[in-house]
């Protein structure tokens, strides 16, 4: 843990410009290092603030998730709490989740991960990911571009930056937004909760979620991401760019690129227009199917806590090899 907050002390010392911000790191950075130095610790900084952010997000998912399955069980039957989960567990799952929230503000909160993730994007580490989908758009834009003349819509949802397509303004419009915005130019909204568009003209022709699925703690709330992005795409032409850690793919014992396809076909994502494995991330362009539609009831169609009982993907085993994530 030494080397941890060691290296954590370095990346809070710096923006994501990497100017030195307090006077103590200050000394840590100009005394001790080189620029090489510098930028190996801040990158290794950034990886394991990245990573434990993670940890701990997951771990206060499924804490939440615990307690309140409970407490849908308690309303559901006259019987109390359930033999498997005691007044002893939510007491325990309680603490955990005072401990793990206390840390999480200890590391510096969402704002301290977005500023490392951002550092993690920085050209030197091979820049955000609209490169890839850039060409994918343009060899699809005829078929896009139902509006001749118009750009084409693009939302990008848990946008670090407002720049990322600006190269392209003349024929994309994007539209950034984030639970909590870098950036003025950033809306800040839940995608969970933003309005669904009541009409055409509205709907965009490209979604984006790049590298927020596995941000997101609860599975639920991961599937109910996804199924909520084909309210908001143009059916029949609508492309959904998904990028998503490597691992997430390659190295899950529930998860592989099989299983993804298959359940994203199953939410209208009939088409995998192209996907690639790089180092370290997965890059997929899927092409919204034109039978689907929005929900009749809209107000249900967000953040949703309800159990539900029969998943059509239930968690199960794929891959059983002990060196795979969890
Ligand atoms: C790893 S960062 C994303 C980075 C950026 N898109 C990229 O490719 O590097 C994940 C972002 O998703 C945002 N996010 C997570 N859930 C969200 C939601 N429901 N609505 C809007 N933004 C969300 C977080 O606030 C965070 O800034």
């Amino acid at each position: 843990m030494a080397n941890t907050s060691d290296s954590l002390s370095v990346l809070k010392s710096l923006t994501p410009l990497g100017t030195v911000t307090t006077s103590a790191a200050s000394s840590l950075l100009t005394v001790k290092s080189s620029k090489a130095i510098s930028c190996k610790k801040s990158s290794l900084a950034t990886a394991q603030l990245i990573r434990r952010y993670h940890t701990l997000n997951k771990e206060l998912s499924k804490c939440l998730a615990r307690i309140e399955s409970s407490k849908a069980n308690d309303n559901s039957s006259s019987h109390g709490h359930s033999q498997n989960y005691s007044q002893q567990d939510t007491a325990a799952d309680l603490a955990r989740i005072t401990e793990i929230r206390q840390e999480m503000d200890d590391l510096g909160g969402l704002d301290m991960y977005q500023k490392a993730s951002t550092l993690g994007q920085s050209k030197q580490r091979g820049g955000d990911s609209s490169k890839w989908l850039v060409p994918i758009l343009e060899s699809h834009y005829l078929q896009l571009n139902k509006k001749p003349g118009l750009p084409l819509r693009l939302l990008d949802i848990g946008a670090l930056s407002p720049y990322n397509y600006q190269k392209y303004s003349s024929w994309i419009q994007t539209t950034p937004i984030d639970l909590n915005p870098q950036d003025p130019l950033i809306a800040k909204m839940d995608f969970l909760e933003m309005p669904i568009p009541t009409d055409r003209e509205h709907l965009f022709d490209v979604v984006c979620l790049s590298l927020v699925i596995n941000f997101v703690g609860d599975p639920k709330q991961r599937g109910e991401i996804l199924r909520r992005s084909t309210y908001f795409l143009m059916p029949g032409t609508g492309i959904l760019y998904l990028v998503l850690p490597l691992p997430c793919i390659q190295n899950s014992r529930y998860m592989d690129h099989g299983l993804l396809v298959e359940m994203m076909q199953a939410l209208g994502y009939t088409s995998l227009l192209k996907y690639h494995f790089a180092r370290k991330l997965a890059y997929y362009a899927f092409k919204l199917d034109a039978a689907v539609a929005a929900p009749k009831n809209k107000h249900k169609a967000h953040r949703s806590s309800e159990n539900v009982a029969h998943p059509l993907f239930p968690k199960k085993l794929r891959h059983d090899k002990p060196n795979r994530n969890k």
